[in-house]
């Protein structure tokens, strides 16, 4: 296909045929992103599909995926460039040693010798690109401003080398789980996404997306277990990468209902800390054995 969608439906469609079932502002932001040149910038609670989406719009325009994974500490050499000092190292040491310095300067700060990391990568490859910078909110302040200067440039400086500009725009993602604020700046330069949880349907389709095989009666109830479970207070509730898990563990153990017996064995799939395990246990266990159960049949 074309590398750049043409309407919002071709989005969802081109989305959805590569697996990833989107919803109505997930499909706009798409289209729009590409067309605009704009980076996206995506916030959301953990496992619903913000990493996906990049991988997934990468797979649908058929477009290199070039991915920068934050952290704490990240810093220029690991983002942008940095050269290769062993090979420099290397070449001074079996360069004649009557070989004056300016020659050996030039040649130890030519592009054989340096080292791309994925923020060049991604503005210089030939083809256009998916660059997905993945959790920005864990680097700081400072190494945001600089992504903001690449990002509003496309073009980066190696004081060495000279200017590298970009060949052609990539698709930028930016992710966030929100465990800081980002900067105004930031995000005025980006479209907003905000991913949530999913309705019933949705989540419900991306399930049997994920577990084929899995009984569409079973599928329903444990999508509708899983909403309820996200309405008690929990410290971290399921996401849908936990709704996916317990869907192809409960096809694996046969299970032929979402039941009592069912939920106290592998909640461990869907709650990790020992307080949700309680709760869910008391609060969804007894709904199960009784509610759940009488309105289903009712
Ligand atoms: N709309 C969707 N269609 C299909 N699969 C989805 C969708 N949303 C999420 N998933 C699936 O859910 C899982 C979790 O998604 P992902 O890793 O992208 O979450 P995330 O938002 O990046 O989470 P985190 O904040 O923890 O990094 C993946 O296996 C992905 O395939
Ligand atoms: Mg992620």
């Amino acid at each position: 296909m074309n590398d750049e969608f043409q309407s919002i439906e071709e989005a969802r469609d081109g989305l959805g045929r590569v697996g990833y079932l989107a919803d109505e502002s997930t499909a706009l932001v798409s289209f729009l992103a590409a067309r605009l040149g704009k980076p996206v910038l995506v916030e959301g609670p953990a496992g619903v599909g913000k990493t996906e989406l990049a991988k997934a719009l990468s797979r649908a325009t058929e477009r290199r995926l070039i991915r920068l994974q934050c952290y704490e500490g990240l810093d220029e050499a690991k983002a942008l460039y940095e050269w290769n000092y062993r090979k420099q190292l290397l070449r001074i040491q079996s360069e004649a040693a009557d070989t004056g310095w300016q020659e050996v300067k030039e040649d130890i700060f030519g592009e054989d010798f340096l080292l791309s990391r994925p923020l060049l990568t991604a503005i210089s490859v030939e083809e256009p690109a998916v660059l997905l910078i993945d959790e920005i909110d864990k680097t700081d302040q400072e190494f945001e401003a600089m992504l903001l200067e690449v990002l509003s440039d496309f073009q980066i400086s190696i004081p060495e080398l000279g200017v590298v500009e970009a060949h052609t725009r990539p698709l930028v993602l930016l992710t966030s789980n929100n465990s800081r604020e980002l900067t105004e700046a930031l995000k005025r330069r980006c479209l907003y996404l905000w991913l949530d949880y999913p309705t019933v349907e949705r989540e419900l389709s991306i399930v049997k997306l994920h577990a084929p095989d899995l009984d569409e009666q079973i599928a329903r109830k444990l999508v509708e277990v899983i909403h309820m479970i996200r309405s008690l207070d929990l410290k971290k509730p399921p996401s849908i990468a936990e709704s996916i898990d317990w869907g192809r563990a409960l096809l694996l153990l046969g299970a032929d209902d979402v039941d009592q017996s069912v939920l106290e064995r592998t909640m461990s799939i869907i709650v990790k800390h020992r307080t949700d395990l309680d709760l869910v246990a008391e609060r969804v266990g007894v709904k199960l054995a009784d509610g759940l159960a009488g309105r289903q049949a009712g």
